[in-house]
Order: C-alpha cells, then sequence, then structure tokens
C-alpha cells in the first residue's frame, strides 16, 4: 500500500468505469403485494428485481402505524416461522414466507433492492441507494367453526343416514354466505346464508366417503372453512375380468376404487396358488396409480412367464380389499390359425378327394370301357343317321 498509494484510486475509476460501459440500475420486475390472512395462514411474498450486476435484495418490516420504523428480517426470524430465499440469476428473485401468522405480524414488509456498489457504506442513506417496494399484510382473527367429528361408513354398505354440520361460532367480520364442498369441489346448490350449516346423506354410500368441507365467506376478510372426512374401506367398482393379448404385444389390467382416503395399489400375481410380488427383473412391469385407480402395463408379452392371474389390492387405514385378472397370451401364430384352419380343411378335402378317386380308379375303369362301347357305338350310329339324314334331304 506504501509502495504505491496511486493505485487504489486506479481501481475505482477502472472499477467506475466498467460500471458505466455495462451498468443498468436495480429495478422491479415484480413488487410484493398486500394481502389479507387469517391467524394461523400462511403468507408468502415475492419480489423479483432485474439490473447489472444483479441486485442484492433485503427483507424489512414495519409494525403497524410505525411505517418510519423499518427491522431487517432474516431466514429464521420469528422463531422460525419467516423463511427467506432468494436466488441470484440475471434477475435477483426473493421469496419471504411466514407461517403460522398471528395478529402480531400484521404490518408493513418492504423489499429493498440495490446494485449500487456504495449501498453498504454505513454512513449513505439508504434511501439513495436502494430502491424499495411495499405491501401491506393484514391478519384478522380466525372465526371459530364448531364442526362434526370424522365418520366412518360400516363396510357391509348398510349405513343410518349421516349428517354433517358447521356451526360459524364467532367472527370479527361480516358474514356473507356459505357453502360445501367435496373433494376440493363445490357441491353445486349448497350455497346458503346461514350460520349452522347442515349436509345431510339419507343413504351413505361408499362413494359418499370422501372430504367435506364447509365454507364460511366474509365481506372483507378471506373464506374461512373446516373439515369434515367420511372414511370407508375400500371398494373396487371397475376392473377387467380377462384380458387376451399375443406375445409381444403390451397388456394394460387396471382397476378403479369408491371410498376415502384414497388406497394404497399393489399389484401381485398368482404362483402356485399364492399371490406373490410381481418379479420385475425382465423390466417390463409398469404401474401407474391415481388416487382411485391404478393400471399395471406389461410390455412385450412373453408366452411362458406372463400368462396368469394378477391381483390388484386397495387398501386404505379403514380396510382393504382385491380383485384378480386373468391375462392369456397367444402365441403369435394366434392370428394365423383361422387361416391355417382354411388351408388344413381344403388340403383335408384334396386328400379325400385324391384317395377317393384313386380307390374309385381301378373300379372305374371296366365300368368306362363297359359304357364306353355301346355309347360309341351309339354316337356313331346317331351320326350316321343324321349324315343318313343330311343327304336325304340334299
Ligand atoms: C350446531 O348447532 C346446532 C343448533 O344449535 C346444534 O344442535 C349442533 O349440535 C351444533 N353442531 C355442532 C357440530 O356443534
Ligand atoms: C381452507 O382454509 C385454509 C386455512 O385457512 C386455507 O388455506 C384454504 O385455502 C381454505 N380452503 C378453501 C377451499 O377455502
Ligand atoms: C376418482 O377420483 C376422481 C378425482 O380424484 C373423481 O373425479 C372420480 O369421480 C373418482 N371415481 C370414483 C369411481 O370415485
Ligand atoms: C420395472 O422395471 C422398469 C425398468 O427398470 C422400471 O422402469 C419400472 O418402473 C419397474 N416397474 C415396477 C412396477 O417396479
Ligand atoms: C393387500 O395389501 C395389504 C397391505 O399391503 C395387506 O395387508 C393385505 O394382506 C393384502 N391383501 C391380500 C388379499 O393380499
Amino acid at each position: 500500500m506504501v509502495s504505491c498509494p496511486g493505485k487504489p484510486v486506479v481501481l475505482m475509476i477502472g472499477v467506475l468505469m466498467l460500471r458505466s460501459a455495462s451498468a443498468q440500475n436495480a429495478g422491479f420486475v415484480k413488487s410484493p403485494l398486500s394481502e389479507t390472512k387469517l391467524t394461523g395462514d400462511t403468507f408468502e411474498l415475492y419480489c423479483d428485481v432485474v439490473g447489472s450486476p444483479t441486485p442484492e435484495i433485503q427483507w424489512w418490516y414495519a409494525e403497524v402505524n410505525r411505517a418510519d420504523f423499518f427491522s431487517q428480517l432474516w431466514d429464521g426470524a420469528r422463531k422460525s416461522r419467516v423463511s427467506i430465499s432468494t436466488a441470484y440469476g440475471t434477475n435477483g428473485v426473493s421469496v419471504l414466507a411466514v407461517t403460522r401468522v398471528t395478529l402480531e405480524d400484521s404490518g408493513t414488509y418492504e423489499c429493498r433492492a440495490s446494485n449500487d456498489p456504495r449501498r453498504n457504506i454505513l454512513h449513505q442513506s439508504p434511501a439513495t441507494t436502494w430502491i424499495r417496494a411495499q405491501a401491506t399484510v393484514t391478519v384478522l382473527q380466525k372465526p371459530t367453526i364448531a364442526a362434526s367429528e370424522q365418520m366412518i361408513l360400516p363396510s357391509d354398505g348398510h349405513s343410518p343416514p349421516i349428517s354433517l354440520q358447521c356451526n360459524l361460532t364467532s367472527t370479527h367480520n361480516t358474514y356473507k354466505e356459505s357453502f360445501w364442498m367435496k373433494n376440493g369441489e363445490e357441491v353445486a346448490g349448497t350455497r346458503d346464508k346461514i350460520m349452522n350449516m347442515e349436509f345431510k346423506i339419507l343413504k351413505p354410500k361408499t362413494d359418499d366417503a370422501a372430504e367435506y368441507m364447509c365454507v364460511y365467506t366474509f365481506e372483507m376478510a378471506p373464506p374461512a372453512n373446516a373439515t369434515i372426512e367420511v372414511k370407508a374401506a375400500p371398494d373396487i367398482t371397475g376392473h377387467k375380468r380377462s384380458e387376451n393379448k399375443n406375445e409381444g404385444q403390451s397388456a394394460v389390467l387396471y382397476c378403479k376404487s369408491v371410498g376415502y382416503p384414497y388406497p394404497v395399489w399393489t399389484w401381485r400375481k398368482k404362483e402356485m396358488d399364492d399371490f406373490v410380488d410381481i418379479d420385475n427383473s425382465t423390466g417390463r412391469f409398469f404401474i401407474h396409480n391415481k388416487d382411485n385407480f391404478t393400471e399395471l402395463t406389461i410390455i412385450k408379452l412373453d408366452i411362458n412367464i406372463d400368462p396368469g392371474d394378477y391381483m390388484c389390492n386397495a387398501t386404505n387405514i379403514i380396510g382393504s380389499t382385491y380383485v384378480t385378472s386373468l391375462l392369456r397370451v397367444r402365441s403369435q401364430l394366434a392370428p394365423l390359425w383361422p387361416l391355417l384352419g382354411v388351408l388344413a380343411e381344403i388340403l383335408v378335402l384334396v386328400l379325400i378327394i385324391v384317395v377317393y378317386e384313386k380307390r374309385k380308379k381301378p373300379d372305374e375303369v371296366p365300368d368306362d370301357d363297359e359304357l364306353a362301347g355301346p355309347m360309341k357305338t351309339n354316337s356313331t350310329n346317331n351320326h350316321k343317321d343324321k349324315n343318313l339324314r343330311q343327304r336325304n334331304t340334299n
């Protein structure tokens, strides 16, 4: 340093020249949006900034009514309820997430971005080197809902009528309306303006087992909901009893079920009166499961090892059931069999004719001669007659 005092200055000028050649000030591509949440929920704020070099991103927070006093947030703050994940590429992208929110999490959240080389010099005012975008997060007390306990339908299919209930017992907001959902979809015709909701199922069947949800909506607050699970052991309602394929082709077996929760599916194969795990050493078996549906695909069918009974087993915490499908694999020549059959028939016919002809010939030869004699004479006689007649007419 002492030997060359001019060096830092030269470096600084170099950096400044480089910056002016390609620098681009930080700018927001996406800034965080204000939201209203209920206690216990999670919120996420997004911030996306562009600039060259890629800007640094920070998150800051100010309590309600104290918007002049910001403190910086870090990953793991508020007893690990705050998480910050930032990725720096051509853009800087950051997500701030706060889980299990409380009323005290309300306030102003600020995304700050800067690529100014002087941004972290303490005596610089941040206002001149950082750009900022703010979002207001409002947390409201979650309304309380008293809901029925979960229910389990008997597996014999004879359940007494069931009644699912939700009562809105406290709310700080203006109540709008309520409705029911089944497996994530609104049940048509259930919208109403009552606080004590009831959903009756007079003859519950296995396919009534589902995740039901009562939803209350409000004028100025997000909807609140409660979940009631109606569980039942799976019942397999569709499968192929048998499948006939040619060797080398692919076979597809499937099973679908009703019941809730959705089952865990397993496929097994019958070997000597026992169902065993499928041997996939040849890598030709593929299983595709989706909630209440499973599909087993076997490619390049092998006539020696693949035919047999396959079992699909549906199991959930309430119970277990299975069905079997019979796979038949025909030889590749099978499609030719009808043709071969016809050819064989023709061959047999030809043989019969030939044999018959051969056996007939020794008898027929003398017969022929016996017959031929008089016939010939007859015909010559006729000819003579004709000739005679012709001559006569001439
Ligand atoms: C809802 O309110 C009704 C009427 O007050 C009551 O009979 C029912 O038991 C309540 N249901 C629940 C799940 O609290
Ligand atoms: C139900 O409530 C939870 C928690 O408040 C919320 O995350 C979810 O989106 C709500 N679902 C519906 C369908 O309203
Ligand atoms: C299976 O689940 C899908 C969606 O998950 C649903 O649309 C379908 O009706 C269900 N089928 C049966 C038989 O329950
Ligand atoms: C069988 O093996 C193939 C190839 O290794 C693999 O892709 C497939 O997922 C396997 N199937 C099962 C049911 O494990
Ligand atoms: C079906 O699968 C379940 C879970 O793996 C198992 O407990 C049950 O014994 C199986 N049922 C049959 C008939 O193999």
